[in-house]
């Protein structure tokens, strides 16, 4: 007789000893399935990692219309009990039977392009923040010793990956690539690539719920199928060590079944061939001397670099230069410099939303070389990579920042391991950039002891990732007396350079507050005054005293600049901005609607009054510094 609850006390000896070998049996499978389960789950979902510089290697575009579904409830997720259901709209299920009874049909909704934000594609969207599912299907012909990857440039903010029903992957974090293996899933005709964005604002994500831009959701940048042999040259990292002109250290990373291979890392143009071998995990630290055309904005040369490992080949177009500080100097391939610079968001000119093409990035780069600068801050999050290899080529320094803004929850684990991710990724896509020189950790962020350790953890973590940059945060200053501004933010003990957005004159006082104001710092650091700036519409004119004209915008900068030109320890500038954009914080009728009018340039491209002043100013400095 049994007791159904098992209970030990009333079984004969051999009933006892029975049960103890059933559960030690069970037990055991019960361990054996977990770990299959483990390997399974872990050769599935398991992200391999970045594949670096998709644009170098076999690639189908998976651009132009895609199916959509508005799921504002998430009723192809969740169950009416708010469970996620196995048969949610990732099936891309289809009636059978005249009875059967299927809710959705992607192949008769409507298209919205991808990339492209859903915002500005339709009026009825622009304030949606939720749920859309996006579908494509692609026929695909498998290729012997061919593994195959899907790419997304960004989708944001959440991602649920599908292909033919399975889950392939999720993403969180809105501005940064991510790549999913699918060559076991894919099928030769009508493969269904699924995927969830979401949205919607969380008090614990990177950006937290408030922020001065707007929300753009979707599958904002390109999406494609990359193509590897079955062991390939998955990331590398070729660059000058910190403060060297000559000596290149990285290292190489390959991905597949023949780990250990010769690998060669080849810059024909400079003569260089240098031959290393990958260990059993596939990495292989490089290191070499090579006579090299240093990359800057006067002469922005890129290389030709070629990693030949015995089973692939990746070529990509690397500069090549040493950013360092020294006291409050910053040096440029050891020459001091000046960072005459602009704040961008990754907003398109002219139509709006976000940008996401090589036009957008040029349209953008190129009127902010027309201002005369020689560096952007990509504001508050990583712009495309567009922006970056434009950058790059052009001869423009890059300040490039994840969207730890304002008030983030830093006690909990999970936004830092996602503030950590979206780092890692940002830095782990544009790690070859000369162009990039700051990594920024952060905007406007609240002084306090939880801030601060986490922002020292992502400080480390980049440190880790990347030695040979300078690492920096727009930290904000305060009053020590009505003529005195300080910079002594704990953080800034941590960074290389100190960022600093100040608004006197706008948010505080008015233009010519700035006049009696002296600016200290407890730091013996470089100053990059992060961000200044004041409000216009194009067109909206009056006297200098009267807000959201030309002319006040114009009185502000003129203070401002002279205001700068007594900083002794400022090593670069980065007005707010270069053009107008959508900030849902901004509804003044009339004068925002709903846009944040600070750009020197409209968002038709029209420059406004103060536009000639800061390039008067970069001007100067431009004879001044580089005489
Ligand atoms: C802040 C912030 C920006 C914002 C700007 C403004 O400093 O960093 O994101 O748009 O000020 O108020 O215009």
């Amino acid at each position: 007789m049994t007791d159904p609850g098992g209970n030990f006390a009333s079984q004969t000896r051999s009933e006892r000893k029975a049960k103890i070998i059933w559960s030690r049996h069970k037990m055991r499978s019960f361990f054996v399935c977990f770990f299959l389960l483990a390997v399974f789950a872990g050769t599935r979902a398991q992200p391999p990692g970045l594949i670096a510089n998709t644009d170098g290697r076999r690639t189908i575009s998976l651009d132009g219309q895609w199916q959509t579904i508005i799921d504002p409830y998430e009723a192809g997720y969740y169950d009416y009990r708010y469970q996620p259901s196995a048969n949610g709209y990732f099936k891309d299920a289809k009636p059978r039977t005249k009875s059967d009874l299927i809710e959705y049909d992607f192949d008769t909704s409507e298209s919205l392009s991808v990339p492209g934000d859903w915002n500005t594609q339709r009026e009825r969207l622009l304030f949606y923040e939720g749920t859309i599912w996006y579908k494509k299907s692609f026929d695909y012909q498998r290729k012997e010793n061919t593994r195959l990857f899907v790419y997304f440039g960004a989708a944001n903010y959440l991602a649920d990956v599908y292909l033919n029903g399975e889950k392939i992957g999720r993403h969180e974090g809105g501005f940064t690539p991510f790549n999913f293996e699918v060559t076991n899933l894919v099928r030769d005709k009508s493969n269904s690539l699924i995927v969830k964005v979401d949205n919607q604002r969380r008090r614990d994500a990177v950006p937290t719920l408030i922020t001065d831009w707007w929300n753009y959701g979707g599958l904002t940048r390109q999406v494609k199928l990359v193509e590897t042999p079955a062991s390939f040259v998955q990331d590398y990292f070729v660059q000058l060590r910190k403060g060297s002109h000559n000596q290149i250290n990285g290292w190489v990373r390959l991905n597949g079944q023949k780990l250990s291979q010769r690998v060669t890392v080849r810059i024909p143009e400079a003569g260089v061939s240098k031959s290393f071998t990958t260990d059993a995990n596939g990495y292989a630290e490089i290191s070499f001397n090579a006579n090299l055309t240093l990359w800057s904005p006067n002469n922005p040369k890129l290389y030709d670099v070629l990693i030949d490992a015995e089973t692939d080949r990746v070529q990509d177009q690397i500069g090549f230069r040493s950013i360092e500080t020294r006291g409050t100097d910053i040096l440029l391939n050891g020459r001091p410099i000046f960072l005459r610079g602009i704040c961008i968001h990754e907003e398109a000119p002219f139509r709006g939303g976000r940008a996401y093409s090589r036009e957008d990035a040029l349209t953008l780069l190129n009127w902010a070389k027309e201002l005369g600068v020689n560096f952007v801050r990509l504001a508050h999050y990583p712009h495309n990579e567009f922006m970056v290899r434009e950058a790059d080529r052009l001869g423009i320094m890059v300040w490039s920042e994840i969207p730890v803004y304002w008030t983030i929850l830093w006690e909990n684990p999970a936004t830092l391991e996602n503030a950590r991710n979206q780092l890692s990724e940002m830095i782990s896509r544009d790690k070859n950039r000369a162009a990039v020189i700051v990594w920024s950790m952060a905007n406007e962020t609240p002084v306090g002891d939880a801030r601060l350790s986490f922002l020292k953890k992502l400080i480390d973590h980049a440190r880790s990732m990347d030695a040979s940059r300078l690492i920096s945060a727009a930290m904000e200053r305060h009053y020590v007396d009505d003529k005195t501004q300080m910079i002594d933010d704990p953080l800034g003990e941590y960074l290389d350079v100190l960022g600093c957005n100040e608004y006197v004159g706008w948010y505080d006082g008015l233009p010519e507050k700035t006049d009696r104001l002296e600016w200290k710092s407890k730091y013996q650091k470089p100053l990059i005054m992060s961000e200044f700036g004041a409000e216009a519409p194009y067109g909206h004119h009056g006297d200098p005293l009267t807000r959201w004209t030309e002319e006040y915008q114009e009185n502000f900068y003129q203070h401002t600049v002279s205001m700068l030109k007594r900083i002794s320890f400022l090593r670069g500038t980065c007005p707010w901005l270069l053009m107008d954009f959508r900030s849902p914080r901004r509804p003044l009728p009339g004068i925002q609607d709903f846009h944040n009018r600070k750009g020197l340039i409209s968002d038709r491209g029209e420059k406004k009054k103060a536009f000639y002043v800061m390039q008067k100013y970069y001007q100067e400095l431009r004879e001044s510094f580089e005489k």
